[in-house]
């Protein structure tokens, strides 16, 4: 068995025997989730360090913890917070939590991030539902030896995002009154911020929003046979022409703006699955 494989089973083994299992719906609660904990009838919570090779998030503004419990009737089991490779993880590191909520039980994983805008006519606050990705900047979690009991060594990407969730999470969207918009989601490292130039070759690259999660799991998650739904909460404008000065506490700032819009969505969408 390889190192990476023996640590994610000694963390499923530490995990159920806390929590009820199989859970089969999955969440990674991202910026803009944070409060989204306040939805959940709590059955159990494991603190990320007490679990056995799970990273600690370092990063101000995600706290971390793994939730078991409900919304609703439906059974969850809810990352709040993530991992991400700026942190210093390897893309292993990072993905380890979607690969362990697999052998749990998990077939359905639902993400949210914060995100840049590069198509001009979004605005701060609005939700993407992301139905594709561009990955090819961000460092493929699969690479290594693959580990076969998850998926194939060539895995399709044909539908990262299902159509099934995002076609339903826009009814949701419309019964809510909600405005969401549709877009491709372009995956960078971090830590920085892009550069004018950066934004505008994503924008000319075919994608709507950037940001520094998400790809590495959702990669992991399909190549495991997960459906997977990501919604993006954009907290800055990458193609502004005037001053376009980016800090980390103007994204947590808009993406708490827009978590209850969130919220309602995938407290409705968890419950429609
Ligand atoms: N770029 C990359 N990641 C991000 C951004 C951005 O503009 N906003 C939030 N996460």
């Amino acid at each position: 068995m390889s190192n990476l494989l023996h640590d994610i089973q000694t963390a499923v083994a530490y995990i159920r025997q806390r929590i009820p299992t199989p859970i089969t719906t999955g969440l990674i609660l991202g910026s803009g989730l944070g409060d989204f904990v306040n939805e959940i009838t709590i059955d159990a919570e494991i603190p990320y360090e007490a679990i056995p090779n799970f990273p600690v998030s370092t990063v101000e503004g995600h706290s971390g913890k793994l939730i078991a419990g409900a919304i609703g009737d439906k059974k969850i089991l809810a990352m709040s917070g993530r991992f991400h490779y700026y942190e210093g993880y390897s893309p292993q590191e990072v993905t380890l939590p979607v690969r362990v909520m697999k052998l749990l039980g998990v077939e359905t994983l639902l993400l949210s991030n914060a995100a840049g805008a590069v198509n001009s006519s979004f605005q701060i606050g609005d939700i993407v539902l992301i139905t594709d990705h561009i990955g090819l900047a961000i460092v493929n979690p699969l690479v290594g030896k693959n580990e076969d009991i998850f998926g194939t060594r060539f895995p399709d990407m044909s539908e990262p995002y299902s159509k099934v969730l995002t076609t339903k999470a826009r009814e949701i969207g419309k019964q809510l009154g909600l405005e969401l918009r549709s877009g491709v989601y372009f995956g960078v490292t971090g830590p920085s911020f892009e550069t004018r130039a950066e934004y505008k070759m994503i924008y000319r690259m075919g994608a709507d929003v950037v940001g520094m999660s998400t790809v590495q799991e959702t990669i992991v998650a399909v190549h495991a046979g997960m459906r997977v739904f990501c919604a993006s909460v954009v907290t800055d404008l990458g193609i502004r022409e005037e001053e376009n000065i980016i800090t980390h506490e103007d994204v947590l700032q808009a993406a708490r703006a827009a978590g209850p819009k969130l919220s309602a969505l995938f407290k409705e969408l968890v419950k429609a699955i």
